[in-house]
């Protein structure tokens, strides 16, 4: 009995997001966009690049949005840091002295977090289009920047993203099998209406709905997705072309990133969840199931896992058999890559009863 509770829960476990990313996958990837875009479209566009110590990267950060082929004329570059304990806001000047960019550098007196630091930006920016950067993201192509521009000639796009590609192998073989998954969700989400998941690493908005939304939201961690999520829900497209692609420096903390990460998504779909009948029809299936998967599914697995042991432990060999199965399974890499995602999103739920991490600790990298 127990072991057939088990066993149902294990199948809704993996059967959802195995159905979903089908689904997606045979119905909604392949389909046109719909989405006239405009090569000649060229508003002028605010880069924003939120720093807190990144003396490492910012230079080489500076370099790749200058190396752009967009006119320079129409571009306006805010370096926004936050009380930064290295060097990085003299370095970002001493670039921005050298540079025929119309470069301005800000600093916050205190580290609030990047939402906070993102609306500090946001009140000083000129452009048409707000696109917000990390400083330790490459940008793949010199027409990235433009391409993604291009997308927000469509007046029914309020927010483009990128796609990401990890910067080096090892423990990033986890994250590369995980990015495959997740960037077919990414794409066939956005063609169906909206995806809810957006990344810090090019993160393109329409000014005025960024106004209408009273900006970036600083009271959680995911400012990227849930701006976008806001501007979905007041009846725009908030897309992941599959043409816009950032590389992204893994940090050798990766575990503690990871579980960062998905507190801050935790975040995100838990406050997403309360206007969900605000949203455009197809994006509320797409909301309801991502937040399923980021807040419900996990746990399945572990009541799966703790019925299976009990029941092992009061004599049932099947049970044993199928526990035995569920680890011996591990050595397969799609499963061990999935089961670990969960483990990920369990201890970020349980983190976040501690702490919402909105200035988080830097990660080396
Ligand atoms: N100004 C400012 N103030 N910038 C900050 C602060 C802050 O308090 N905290 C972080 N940043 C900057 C970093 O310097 C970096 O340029 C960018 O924000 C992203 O921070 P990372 O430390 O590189 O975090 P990540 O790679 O895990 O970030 C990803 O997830 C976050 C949500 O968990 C990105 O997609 C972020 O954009 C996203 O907010
Ligand atoms: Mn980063």
């Amino acid at each position: 009995m127990l072991t057939t509770a088990a066993l149902a829960l294990a199948l809704i476990h993996f059967a959802t997001p195995l159905a979903y990313y089908t689904y997606l996958k045979i119905t909604w990837l392949n389909k046109p966009w719909n989405i006239n875009r405009d090569p000649n479209y060229k508003p002028k566009v605010t880069v924003i690049v939120p720093t807190y110590n990144e003396a490492k990267f910012i230079e080489k950060k500076l370099e790749d949005i200058a190396r752009q082929n967009y006119p320079k004329e129409l571009l306006e570059i805010i370096v926004i840091d936050s009380a930064s304990t290295d060097a990085t806001p003299q370095t970002a000047k001493n670039w921005a002295q050298k540079t025929s960019l119309n470069v301005m550098v800000l600093e916050e007196p205190q580290r609030r977090g990047k939402a906070h630091a993102l609306n500090t930006a946001f009140k000083h920016a000129t452009g048409e289009i707000i696109l917000i950067t990390d400083a330790d993201a490459t940008w793949a192509t010199q027409d990235t920047l433009q391409k993604a521009v291009t997308w927000l000639a469509n007046p029914k796009v309020g927010a483009v993203t990128c796609l990401k590609k990890p910067a080096r192998k090892g423990a990033a073989a986890v994250e590369q099998g995980y990015r495959d998954y997740y960037n077919t969700l990414r794409i066939a989400e956005s063609k169906m209406w909206a995806t809810p998941i957006f990344h810090g690493e090019l993160a393109a908005f329409r000014r005025n709905l960024l106004q209408a939304i009273d900006g970036f939201p600083t009271d959680l961690g995911a400012d990227d997705s849930h701006t976008a999520t806001l501007i979905a829900l007041k009846g725009y497209r908030a897309i992941a072309p599959e043409d816009l692609w950032s590389i992204e420096a893994l940090p050798k903390e990766y575990h503690k990133w990871r579980v960062r990460r998905a507190q801050h998504l935790i975040q995100h779909f838990t406050r997403s969840l309360r206007l969900l009948r605000q949203a455009p029809k197809p994006f509320r299936k797409v909301l309801l199931i991502e937040a399923w998967l980021h807040l419900a599914n996990p746990w399945l697995l572990v009541l799966a896992a703790f019925l299976l042991l009990a029941t092992t432990l009061s004599g049932s060999l099947i049970a044993l058999a199928l526990l035995t199965l569920g680890a011996l399974l591990l050595a397969y890499k799609p499963y061990r890559t999935w089961v670990t995602m969960q483990l990920y999103l369990m201890a970020a739920a349980v983190r976040n009863l501690k702490t919402k991490e909105i200035a988080w600790e830097k990660e080396a990298k």
